[in-house]
C-alpha cells in the first residue's frame, strides 16, 4: 500500500484532510493510506488520522506540504524528495485551472481559487481559499497566498514572498509588471499599488511598508 503523506498536523492540515477526503476516500481501494507526518509529534493520531514522525516518510510515498510558510516548504520539499518521496499536486474539486497555465511541483489550489490562464507558477505554490491568479503573472517557488488574495493580471511574484488574507495586487502591464521580491510579505488587506522591495513588508491602501517602533 502506498501513503499520501499531509506534512503538518495543524489548522491547515485540518483544512487539507478535507479537502483530499471531498475528492477521494483514501483506502476506499484498498490502495492508498493517508496520515500526518510532523517534525515532532505529540500525539499518535489528528482528526483520526494517524500522525507519524518526519523520518517515516520513504521512497514512493506521496506528500502534501500543509504549511504557510515558504521557507519552511522549501526545507521539507527538498528533504522529503532527496528521499525519493514526491510532491502530491492537490487541486481541490472547486479550483479552476484555465488554459496555458504552467504549474511547478506539489501545487496545492484550495477551494475556489483559479488560475485563470496564460501563466506561470512554481513549485510549492500554496493558493488557499477564494484567491486567483490573473493573466500574464509569474509566480515563484514558494510562494504563499493566504486565502482571498486578489493577484491582477502581470504581476510577478519572486520566491518564497508571503501574501497575506484579502491582499489586492495591482494590475501591471507587459512592459512593466508589477513585482513583489523574494521573501517579501504583503500583509492582511493591504492594496498593493507599486512594487514592493525584496523581504519588505508592506501593509494598508495604498501598501506602504509596515512601520515598527525604533528598538522592536
Ligand atoms: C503584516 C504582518 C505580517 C505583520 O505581522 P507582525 O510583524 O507580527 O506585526 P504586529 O502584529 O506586531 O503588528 C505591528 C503593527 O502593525 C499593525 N498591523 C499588523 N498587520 C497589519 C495589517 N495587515 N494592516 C495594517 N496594519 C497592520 C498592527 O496593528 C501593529 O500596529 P501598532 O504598532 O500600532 O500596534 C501580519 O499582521 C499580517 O498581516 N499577516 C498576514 C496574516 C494572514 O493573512 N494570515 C492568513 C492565515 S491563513
Amino acid at each position: 500500500m502506498t501513503r499520501l503523506w499531509i506534512i503538518g498536523a495543524g489548522g491547515f492540515g485540518a483544512e487539507v484532510l478535507g479537502t483530499l477526503r471531498s475528492t477521494w476516500r483514501p483506502g476506499g481501494d484498498g490502495a492508498v493510506e493517508l496520515a500526518f507526518a510532523v517534525d515532532d509529534p505529540d500525539a499518535d493520531s489528528f482528526l483520526g488520522v494517524p500522525v507519524h514522525p518526519l523520518g517515516d516518510v520513504a521512497a514512493g510515498d506521496s506528500f502534501v506540504i500543509a504549511i504557510g510558510a515558504g521557507a519552511v516548504r522549501r526545507r521539507l520539499h527538498q528533504t522529503l524528495t532527496a528521499r525519493g518521496a514526491l510532491p502530491f499536486e492537490l487541486t481541490a474539486p472547486t479550483a479552476v485551472i484555465g488554459h496555458q497555465v504552467f504549474t511547478g511541483e506539489g501545487l496545492l489550489l484550495s477551494d475556489f481559487t483559479m488560475l485563470t490562464g496564460d501563466l506561470r507558477v512554481g513549485a510549492q505554490f500554496q493558493c488557499n481559499i477564494y484567491s486567483y491568479v490573473a493573466h500574464n503573472c509569474v509566480i515563484g517557488d514558494y510562494v504563499t497566498f493566504a486565502p482571498r488574495v486578489c493577484c491582477n493580471g502581470n504581476v510577478h511574484i519572486d520566491d518564497d514572498a508571503y501574501i497575506g488574507t484579502g491582499a489586492v495586487l495591482r494590475q501591471g502591464t507587459a512592459e512593466k509588471p508589477l513585482r513583489i521580491g523574494k521573501g517579501a510579505t504583503v500583509g492582511m488587506g493591504a492594496v498593493v499599488t507599486k512594487d514592493v522591495p525584496e523581504g519588505a513588508v508592506v501593509v494598508g491602501n495604498p501598501a506602504r511598508p509596515l512601520e515598527r517602533p525604533s528598538g522592536s
